[in-house]
């Protein structure tokens, strides 16, 4: 259990879209002379901690950057370790995230996966499709350019075939992975890193960012918790006054 956000004078509503680049598991690993993978195991777990902790903190839609579009440029052992977590990970969570009201989605890119992921992604996504508690999105195979040219693409079909003709923004948004979902209020980076790396930059365009130092095997609820009370004095303007 996690404490809400204290209401405080001039704060604003928790975000409703936290959206997190988890970063810093292979540091982490490295730190204490350990493999890489075991850093992305402890990350996996924190994954969990975090997804339970979110309804309780007011967040209704978590995203987590779990692959990029350039993490293949990675080894093979640490590419093949990571789909192994991301598949265990689907199966071993199956039961727990439907009983907890979770949907569960994915966007990025999903020909370059194994069939065996795949198939497991579109499963739960198919099984939690109803639940309505906590919307959870994995980006795996994720990239924001990768993704802004599928959408063009997308988008230049319906031009073609006549279903759009003036094309809005909306009708753009209608196009992306996150088709449906809200934009990020809040993104989150750990590790120190105060980049982007390629994650959401189109929906994000008005999100508030956090860079915290912390690597992401060492970020609890609590950790969460203190990022969203800050978030809770932030004054977002949207361009107006
Ligand atoms: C984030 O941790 C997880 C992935 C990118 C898959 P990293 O593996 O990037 O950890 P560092 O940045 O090397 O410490
Ligand atoms: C971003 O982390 C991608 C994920 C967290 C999945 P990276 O570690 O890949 O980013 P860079 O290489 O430091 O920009
Ligand atoms: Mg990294």
């Amino acid at each position: 259990m996690v404490l809400k956000a204290a209401a405080q004078p001039g704060a604003t509503t928790p975000p409703r879209h936290v959206a997190i680049i988890m970063d810093g598991n292979g540091r982490w690993a490295t730190n204490r002379g350990w493999p890489r993978l075991v850093g992305h195991r402890r990350g996996a777990e924190r994954v969990k901690q975090i997804v339970r902790a979110c309804p309780d903190l007011g967040v209704d839609w978590l995203t987590v950057y779990a692959f990029s579009t350039e993490n293949w440029k990675r080894s093979t052992e640490e590419v093949l370790g990571l789909m192994k977590i991301f598949r265990r990970y689907i199966q071993r969570e199956a039961d727990g995230l439907a009983a907890e009201g979770v949907r569960m989605r994915f966007i990025g890119g999903r020909e370059r996966l194994d069939d065996k992921l795949q198939a497991l992604m579109s499963g739960i996504e198919a099984r939690t499709a109803g639940n309505t508690r906590l919307n959870l999105t994995v980006a795996i195979n994720y990239g924001g350019r990768d993704e802004i040219l599928r959408a063009s693409t997308r988008l230049a079909a319906k031009i073609a075939s006549g279903q759009i003709s003036e094309p809005t923004e909306a009708d753009f948004a209608a196009c992306l992975d996150t088709a449906g979902c809200p934009d990020p209020d809040l993104v989150i980076r750990s590790s120190g890193e105060t980049r982007t790396s390629n994650f959401l930059p189109y929906q994000a365009a008005y999100a508030e960012y956090e860079f915290t130092p912390t690597l992401w095997p060492d970020f609890t609820p609590d950790h969460l918790a203190e990022i969203l009370d800050r978030f809770g004095l932030r004054d977002r303007r949207f361009g107006g006054v």
